[in-house]
């Protein structure tokens, strides 16, 4: 087995206050709570507030990182944000996050891999520090998809919430072999419609005919996404064990992309780890894209489910379509 070299230091998250239960969809678009416990898991999902943007949500998440790593924001390198609903389009989310931090030393920039974007932003860490151009890098997944998802589409509302996780990443601290012990990233862009916000952007800038055909509303083809998400995280899986080489029995906790619970069984069933292995909290907070896994790591660790020495195996899939894995020793 590799020696690691980089370790995911400390993990932080934000989850805003307010909650959207399914008896609150069903007043707002024509379904039900069975329905969307029957095809999604999902119970509930966290919705920001006016005040709660992404920057902040990610400040926050960033702030508990950096106290649990003892790390001031001066002394970062790098802040790199995954999302897929930034605060503006100009600039990057990170630099706002970089000011709101203090961060005065860091470079920063946002990654757009959708709901991959944590795991995109570890493995640019990892590469940084190996690359010795950085040494503390700030990594944040967080998401505020309920600005940019149609509160009248049925077949998307239901899924989505908000939230933010962040963790700081270094130069392993210990000769335990704590650290990332392998990471696989792919990408295919030729099914970018099915998942995509085709307006908006400088393709097609705001305009009356935007605003009515809601073009810039988050579009989803549901069941073409389910089957690739499943294919590529156990393709994902399968590659990050053999790279780290490793097997599915030396996985303590699995911790995939908070999708949808069918999503996860299945990837969990395909890369043969028991669910008894598999972190779930989809049912809280819904599908929060680039935030779901730090969110869930954060989870785990206060649950007691991992803890030093823990092997964790990471699996997402999004938007793009871009996929991503990765194999850490806690
Ligand atoms: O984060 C990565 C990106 N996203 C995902 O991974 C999400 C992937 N996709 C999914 O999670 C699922 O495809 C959905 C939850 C979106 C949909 O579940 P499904 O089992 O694939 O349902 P479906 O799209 O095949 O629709 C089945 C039926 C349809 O009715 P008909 O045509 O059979 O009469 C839909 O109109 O369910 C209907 N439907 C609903 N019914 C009640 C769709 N949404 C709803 C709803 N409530 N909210």
């Amino acid at each position: 087995m590799k020696r690691p070299i980089v370790e995911v230091a400390s993990i932080g998250k934000y989850t805003p206050a307010k909650v959207l239960s399914n008896a609150d969809l069903e007043k707002m678009v024509d379904t039900t709570d069975a329905w969307i416990r029957e095809r999604t898991g999902i119970a509930e999902r966290r919705i920001a507030d006016d005040s709660e943007t992404l920057a902040f949500m990610s400040k926050q998440a960033s702030l508990d990182a950096l106290s649990r790593a003892g790390v001031s924001p001066e002394e970062l390198d790098v802040i790199v944000l995954g999302t897929a609903s930034p605060d503006r389009l100009l600039p990057s989310t990170a630099c706002e996050l970089q000011a709101e931090l203090g961060a005065t030393n860091a470079a920063a920039f946002d990654i757009g891999a959708a709901c991959s974007g944590f795991l995109y932003g570890l493995t640019v860490a990892e590469g940084m520090i190996y690359a010795g151009q950085a040494k503390n890098v700030l990594v944040v997944g967080g998401e505020r998809l309920s600005r940019i998802v149609n509160y009248e589409d049925r077949a998307t509302c239901i899924l989505f919430g908000d939230g933010a996780g962040a963790s700081l990443v270094r130069p392993v601290t210990d000769s335990s072999n704590r650290g990332v012990l392998s990471s696989y990233l792919k990408s295919d862009g030729r099914l970018a419609e099915l998942l995509y916000r085709p307006g908006g952007g400088a393709n097609e800038p705001p305009s009356e005919k935007m605003l009515q055909n809601g073009s810039y509303f988050l579009h989803m083809a549901g069941r073409e996404v389910f089957k690739h998400a499943v294919k590529c995280m156990a393709d994902a899986c399968a590659q990050a064990l053999d790279s780290a080489g490793l097997s599915r029995d030396d996985v303590d906790l699995m911790i995939p992309h908070q999708a949808n619970i069918r999503i996860i069984e299945s990837t969990a069933k395909h890369s043969g780890i028991p669910m008894e292995r598999v972190m779930v909290n989809v049912d809280r907070y819904g599908n929060t894209s680039a935030a779901s896994i730090p969110i869930a790591l954060e989870e785990a660790l206060a649950e007691g489910r991992v803890g030093k020495g823990s092997v964790i195996l990471l699996a997402a899939f999004g938007g793009g379509f871009t996929w991503a894995s990765m194999v850490l020793r806690w």
